[in-house]
């Protein structure tokens, strides 16, 4: 089949997806879009991507499985150590001001992410005045990420990787192992709200103290990439904080300008004064 008959179907697809169930990847990057629409129609069995969109619009129980293609749920606990320890002794110091705090988990995927907030705001003394929300378009990774429930063998590098973060305490304290899966306290979750919600089509969640965004904006074209950090601007208050992925970055952002590097390594951002 010609490339351009299947750059035409992508482009079909997604105006379909945005269509009918107003989920909006037409402006993601587009190579990697591609190479999983690819993937999902084999691994589905479609013979084109017009015949997977054909059985997407006409029945919406399709949708999750090529959601799980489009949608990259790669995540580890305290993934990037060293964010984390960033966190823990810079961002945190100045958050413990506050009498009330907020901070917002978009892209949170399975939780991985989430929990790792929690139990470091825990080790810290600041869970209790903090309200976690946990965003994703996932609708089955946010399910996951409230059940809190990961394959036993997966501990061995979140409890490696707690420790390279400062970990305060033992991971095994926030878990219990029962048939080769770990379940994580209710404790950690009793402050977090997961919601549904997307960077591209939603709007701001307003006076966050803290944004946590990883391994999100990677995945999307540049002016996208824009409307996401004016979402962030927007979304935090005065001196809060903004935390990307590791290969992210505020440099090519118009809205460059009305933040500071605070942790530059880290990629851990404050917002300007007004
Ligand atoms: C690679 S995971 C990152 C997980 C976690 N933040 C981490 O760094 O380990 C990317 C997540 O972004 C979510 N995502 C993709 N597009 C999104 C959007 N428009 N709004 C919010 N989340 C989105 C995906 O569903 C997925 O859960």
């Amino acid at each position: 089949m010609s490339d351009a008959i299947e750059d035409l179907e992508i482009q079909l697809l997604l105006e379909a997806l945005f269509q009918r169930y107003h989920y909006d990847f037409r402006h993601y990057a587009r190579a990697s879009i591609k190479r999983r629409l690819i993937q999902a129609r084999q691994q589905l069995g479609y013979p084109t991507i017009s015949a997977m969109q054909d059985r997407v619009l006409h029945d919406a129980s399709a949708l999750p499985r090529l959601l799980d293609f489009l949608t990259v749920q790669v995540s580890e606990m305290f993934r990037d150590p060293t964010y984390f320890k960033a966190l823990r002794e810079k961002v945190l110091p100045h958050l413990r001001t506050y009498p009330s705090l907020k901070v917002w988990i978009a892209g949170s995927s399975t939780g991985e992410e989430v929990y790792s907030l929690a139990i470091l705001f825990k080790e810290e003394g600041l869970y209790d005045r903090t309200i976690f929300y946990a965003t994703d378009i996932n609708p089955e990774a946010l399910a996951a990420a409230e059940a809190g429930i990961y394959a036993i063998d997966r501990i061995r590098k979140f409890t490696e990787n707690h420790q390279k973060s400062g970990g305060k305490s033992s991971l095994s304290d926030y878990y219990t192992a029962a048939y080769g899966r770990a379940v994580f306290d209710k404790s950690l979750r009793d402050r977090v709200v997961f919601s549904d919600h997307s960077l591209v089509t939603d709007a701001v969640f307003a006076e966050m103290h803290l944004i946590s965004c990883r391994n999100v904006m990677i995945y999307f074209d540049r002016p996208l990439q824009d409307r996401a950090i004016g979402l962030f601007h927007d979304s935090l208050a005065r001196k809060g904080f903004l935390g990307l992925g590791s290969k992210e970055s505020l440099r090519f952002s118009s809205h460059a300008g009305a933040f500071t590097e605070f942790v530059p390594g880290e990629k851990i951002y404050q917002r300007r004064e007004p």
